[in-house]
């Protein structure tokens, strides 16, 4: 199966805004989990796209995907090339690959709130011995890189003051509701990767990514962008499971995978940085209202979920203090909301 015109088109313009950063990563060898899913499908993407178009010597690429969440189909395009290895393994269990590896990204994760509500210890698993898996794996074998993909939510519900919220923002985090098994394994999992680079000075970068949205983010997700789209084109009403007051700001994917990528090539060992967009923070009646009109002929109807828990410690508002991104890694997402949400019903319309 080819891979998308819009996804292709988005890996370009992410080589493009970093083309100075990824000359340094030519010929490296990497182990990246998560690869068949939203955001690891990108960095295999723009991997495949630099080994094709730009690199003399070229990357190798190891995937570990259980494919709990992500499709085959996703990376099938991948398939037979000599420079992929697709793996399929919990990277919970032990791992029994050949290093070392250059850069080490754990993008795996259960990451929609209704299934990691429905699987909450495979999610700690995942977000916390997954990611010590890994973190060993790094030790000692001369590591450039390693990426933690934690999350936003480690900010729980902020209070106004912190809004944009900055990364010393301590959080306010239920530790035993039913999105805990999801937040505070994040949160354990930051410690664990701080303690592996103070420990061990393994060059590990955190990312805390704000709904990012975009081509790969499958209709059946659950997630909000996703739900909408999938009630509209179905051509029924967009169905808002909530008042739609609570904010978020949305971040397109491309602009999210260039600042990825400047954290894990950046030079700030040990540090995090919130990845988002920080141009609009909207509430989800009017990001329903947008992609009732971009989709046409749709109307919005509020209902309840039939998931007891669906609402339970829900952020009220969402939106990224940018500051230390923008000043450490030269990032500045570009791509707005009425653009992403176009370029993402284009991708819905390609695939589905
Ligand atoms: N997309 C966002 O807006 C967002 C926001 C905050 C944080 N994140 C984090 O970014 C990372 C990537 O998110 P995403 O949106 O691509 O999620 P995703 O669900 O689309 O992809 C995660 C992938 O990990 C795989 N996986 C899960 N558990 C595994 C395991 N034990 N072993 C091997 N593979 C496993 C799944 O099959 C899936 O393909 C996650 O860590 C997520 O928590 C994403």
């Amino acid at each position: 199966m080819p891979v998308s015109a819009v996804i292709q088109a988005d890996i370009k313009n992410i080589y493009n805004n970093l083309k100075a950063e990824l000359s340094a990563i030519e010929g490296s060898k990497w182990l990246i989990s998560g690869g068949a899913g939203f955001l690891g499908g990108y960095f295999l993407d723009l991997l495949h796209y630099c080994n094709e178009n730009v690199f003399k010597k070229p990357c190798t690429v190891f995937c570990i995907e259980n494919f709990i969440s992500g499709t085959p189909t996703r990376i099938q395009h991948l398939e037979g090339n000599k420079h992929f290895r697709v793996i399929r393994a919990d990277i919970v269990k032990s791992i029994d690959l050949a290093g070392p590896f250059d850069y080490i990204v754990h993008a795996a994760s259960i990451a929609s709130p209704s299934f990691y509500r429905k699987y909450p210890l495979q999610t700690i698993e995942t977000n916390v011995l997954g990611l010590k898996n890994l973190l060993e794996l790094g030790k000692g074998e001369n590591l450039k890189g390693f990426l933690f993909f934690s999350t936003s939510e480690i900010y729980g519900d902020p209070s106004p003051q912190f809004i944009p919220t900055p990364e010393h923002y301590n959080g306010n985090v239920s530790c035993t509701g039913p999105r805990a098994c999801y937040d505070e394994s994040k949160r354990l999992g930051e410690t664990l990767a701080v303690f592996y680079h103070r420990e061990y000075g393994l060059p590990v970068k955190t990312v805390r990514p704000f709904n990012i949205y975009g081509p790969g983010l499958k209709l059946d997700d659950k997630r909000v962008i996703p739900d909408f789209f999938s009630d509209a084109l179905s051509k029924r009403k967009i169905t808002v499971l909530s008042n739609g007051l609570p904010t978020r700001s949305f971040c397109y994917v491309s602009d999210a995978v260039t600042g990825f990528f400047k954290a894990l090539l950046c030079r700030y060992d040990g540090e995090a940085f919130n990845v988002g967009n920080d141009d609009l923070e909207i509430s989800i009646e009017t990001l329903a209202t947008i992609i009732a009109e971009l989709v046409g002929g749709v109307e919005i109807e509020f209902s309840k979920s039939s998931e007891a828990d669906y609402l339970t410690d829900n952020p009220q508002r969402r939106c990224p203090d940018l500051t230390k991104a923008r000043s450490l890694l030269n990032y500045q997402p570009e791509i707005n909301l009425a653009t992403g949400l176009t370029r993402t019903l284009a991708w819905y319309k390609e695939v589905y």
